[in-house]
């Protein structure tokens, strides 16, 4: 069955799925992007994601390209055309097309909207999750808008690259103070000797994670110790857990970080009570 993309109105096979050479998202990575978990055939966290996409258009002063109803449909729309059950749906609505030139195109311009979706290898991320995964370090050079949910995401090509030649999973990405953003393509967390968990706040060089905003609420609803704050580098070294969240890792423990073990080496248990507990406080659409 080949795969089925959405493209400024129609649904198409990939192969037969196109945007012109002019695009702005392929010339300037002048677009936004979310990507939502699929789950059983249904969206989940679909309002929170669709309010994060609302934002990041708004930021970068992109028009709706359709009313965030009819994006929902198209969404499920191509889960179903794609027989999807359990993985990801991928949105990316550019500026449009134009003849290249650096400010923006004129008004009415259409932005251009494609949507993807694919399955996951259910079986082997939860063996993954069972295993946990290794985080490397890497400098954070990224632009200091990383709030928005762009397409710019060359710095975290090369870090997510860099983890994967030294045999590691996510990249963890750290400030000019040695205090860790966030990963490559995910949020970052530790559990502290104490117990507390801890992540960077928002408006402090993070994109605003909404597996991280799930995770925050079932940690208030769990009556968990939790402190939104930077931590270094050091701190992880010592931390009892660590783990990343991402709509397609969901809650993923951290078992090792530069080679060194994080805890006793072995997948955190509050990590792993986050993981087993998480659609309990999502939203399923
Ligand atoms: N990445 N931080 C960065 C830099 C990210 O790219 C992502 C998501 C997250 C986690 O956000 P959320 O919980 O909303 O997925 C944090 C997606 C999954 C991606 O680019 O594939």
């Amino acid at each position: 069955m080949s795969r089925i993309a959405y493209v400024n109105g129609q649904y198409v096979p990939h192969a037969q799925a196109m945007v012109g050479i002019e695009d702005r998202g392929f010339q300037f990575a002048d677009g936004v992007y979310e990507v939502c978990e699929v789950r059983g055939g249904r969206l989940v966290d679909e309002r929170r994601h669709m309010a994060r996409l609302d934002r990041s258009l708004k930021e970068l002063r992109m028009g709706h390209p359709m009313s965030p109803k009819a994006l929902g449909l198209v969404m499920r729309e191509t889960v179903r055309r794609n027989r999807v059950r359990d993985g990801i749906v991928y949105l990316q609505v550019t500026r449009g097309e134009m003849r290249r030139d650096f400010p923006f195109p004129p008004a009415g311009t259409r932005p251009s909207v494609i949507v993807t979706s694919r399955s996951h290898d259910t079986a082997k991320l939860e063996k993954q999750a069972a295993a946990g995964i290794a985080v490397v370090t890497v400098p954070d050079v990224r632009w200091q808008r990383v709030d928005i949910k762009s397409v710019a995401l060359l710095p975290n090509v090369l870090a997510k690259q860099q983890a994967r030649e030294q045999g590691a999973k996510e990249a963890w990405l750290v400030d000019g103070e040695g205090r860790i953003t966030e990963g490559a393509s995910s949020n970052a967390w530790i559990v502290t000797r104490d117990g507390v968990l801890v992540t960077r706040p928002l408006q402090t060089g993070i994109l605003p994670g909404i597996t991280r905003s799930v995770v925050v609420d079932l940690i208030a609803r769990e009556g968990l110790g939790f402190e939104e704050r930077p931590f270094t580098v050091e701190e992880a070294y010592a931390a009892r857990e660590a783990f990343v969240t991402s709509a397609s890792q969901l809650v993923m423990p951290v078992i090792q970080i530069n080679g060194r073990p994080v805890g006793n080496g072995a997948p955190g248990l509050i990590a792993s009570q986050l993981r087993r507990d998480y659609h309990s406080q999502a939203e399923f659409s």
